[in-house]
């Protein structure tokens, strides 16, 4: 890049004091190309200030002010938060008996009630990606009502709270709910079993405000093998990836301009998806498997699919998939998510990867990142290693923005495509009596 360039990049975007924040730079349409998330060099600036994100510092308390401008600056969003699964755990699903601003882990769980709104605001989460999930127990029982549910407490935290949180279901939405400085909520859902092998419910969720489908959880479905498929000594049922009812699964959410997600699938499902998908996918919390050989980490050759794909892979900060074999030390820190960060990005380049830190759905944390108040900190020490403002966000959004476009450009691109209507009788999966046979 031309020192021109490079000095375009830098007045571009670090604007804003921190303190201050000057949003309306990074509407869409308005400053960037919206064909490219990452050409910046096409825009002018509203204000200029390039002393305002860099420090002349050298200390962590900069670093830490760095980090909080440039997260002022473009949306931190997160893949992953199961606050949604806590108020089922504590609270019988209750919005409205429940004080969001209040500290949950006083009446909760001290451990994983990691998500409160004063919490929410100290660590300058930009959006989310709210997850529906349920357990996998519920399969070809009343999976659909409880998934319903689900949806139903991550709307009602965003009617509780319209000043906190703003429903989002575009990409553009995203960016607009931040310069309104709102948290841009959308929905994930996890776990391909809550579709209960209907492209019908798939269709009707797209219509709720599913964005994305986690295409398993950690239990098979009749079409795709979950993680467990690639453990030692497991004995269970192997499909062999996805089936060819998994692979329309996949062609449908594309048409749908549902984003295809893969933590938590076995690594021939991850290939298998990215073969077939022709939209971008994402791994909405999921680590490096290199570092920590967990089988819900993402291995070396399935990150260069990933690269070839554009998708993007959301960085998780269970400690359990951050430090593990071959990489074993007593505890998980700070430091070590940053090492997958930048393993990541060291293998397949600053475009993809993200963060999908995986609150409230973990039973034990990474040290110096216990809740959502800590994202700052994480920045901070990227800062410290040298990242530009610019590779910061696409970490923060800049990626997830990308993929999230692509997903409905390809989606308005397959509109004269008709819903797939394939379907695999209940009675090839399941043995009971509850079901209707007509
Ligand atoms: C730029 O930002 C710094 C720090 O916030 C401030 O002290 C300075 O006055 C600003 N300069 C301009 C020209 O706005
Ligand atoms: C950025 O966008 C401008 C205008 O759309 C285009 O002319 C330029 O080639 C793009 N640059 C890159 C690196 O994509
Ligand atoms: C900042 O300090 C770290 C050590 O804490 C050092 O490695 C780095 O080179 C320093 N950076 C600058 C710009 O002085
Ligand atoms: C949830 O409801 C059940 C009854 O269905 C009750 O026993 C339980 O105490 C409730 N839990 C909470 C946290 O309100
Ligand atoms: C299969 O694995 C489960 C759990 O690891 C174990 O309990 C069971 O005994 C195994 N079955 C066989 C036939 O090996």
């Amino acid at each position: 890049m031309s020192q021109v360039l490079m000095l375009t990049v830098l007045v571009m975007f670090q604007i804003g004091d921190g303190s201050h924040v000057n949003k309306r730079f990074i509407l869409v349409g308005d400053k960037v190309d919206p064909n490219n998330e990452n050409n910046v060099t096409n825009s002018t600036p509203v204000q200029t200030n390039l002393s305002t994100c860099v420090s002349s510092q050298n200390s962590s308390s900069s670093y830490l002010d760095r980090a909080k401008c440039v997260l002022d600056s473009y949306p931190l969003i997160d893949g992953h938060n199961d606050l949604s699964e806590l108020f089922r755990t504590y609270a019988n699903n209750s919005v409205y008996g429940t004080d969001l601003y209040s500290d949950l882990r006083l009446t909760w769980d001290p451990i994983e009630a990691q998500t409160d709104i004063p919490k929410l605001k100290a660590g300058k989460l930009g959006a989310q990606f709210w997850s529906s999930w349920v357990t996998c127990g519920s399969q070809y029982k009343d999976v659909i009502r409880m998934t319903m549910d689900q949806l139903d407490v991550i709307k009602n935290i965003i009617r509780k709270y319209p000043e906190v949180f703003k429903y989002v279901s575009t990409s553009q939405g995203i960016l607009e709910s931040f310069n309104e400085g709102k948290i841009g909520s959308m929905i994930g859902l996890e776990g391909g079993h809550s579709i209960d092998s209907s492209l019908g419910v798939l269709r009707m969720y797209y219509e709720l405000g599913v964005r994305y489908m986690t295409l398993t959880h950690s239990c098979n479905t009749p079409w795709a093998d979950n993680w467990h498929v690639d453990e030692p000594g497991y004995n269970g049922t192997i499909l062999g990836g996805l089936t060819p009812f998994g692979k329309k699964v996949v062609q449908e959410m594309n048409r749908l301009g549902m984003i295809v997600d893969l933590a938590h699938v076995s690594k021939k499902t991850m290939i298998d998806a990215i073969k077939v998908s022709v939209a971008p996918v994402i791994f909405s919390h999921s680590s490096a498997f290199r570092l920590c050989g967990h089988h819900r980490n993402v291995p070396d050759d399935v990150l260069y699919l990933t690269k070839a794909n554009n998708g993007v892979v959301m960085v998780n900060f269970y400690d359990k998939f951050v430090v593990c074999p071959p990489n074993n030390k007593p505890t998980a820190e700070l430091t070590d998510v940053a090492d997958h960060i930048e393993y990541i990005r060291d293998i397949i380049g600053v475009d993809h990867v993200g963060i999908g830190a995986d609150y409230d759905g973990i039973p034990s944390v990474t040290h110096g990142l216990e809740d959502v108040s800590k994202y700052p900190d994480l920045f901070a020490e990227l800062i410290r290693r040298g990242w530009s403002d610019l590779d910061l966000q696409k970490l923060a959004g800049r990626n997830v923005v990308r993929v999230f476009r692509k997903v409905e450009e390809i989606r308005d691109s397959l509109s004269s495509m008709i819903p797939i209507e394939d379907h695999i009788p209940p009675q090839q999966y399941v043995n009971s009596d509850c079901r209707t046979d007509f």
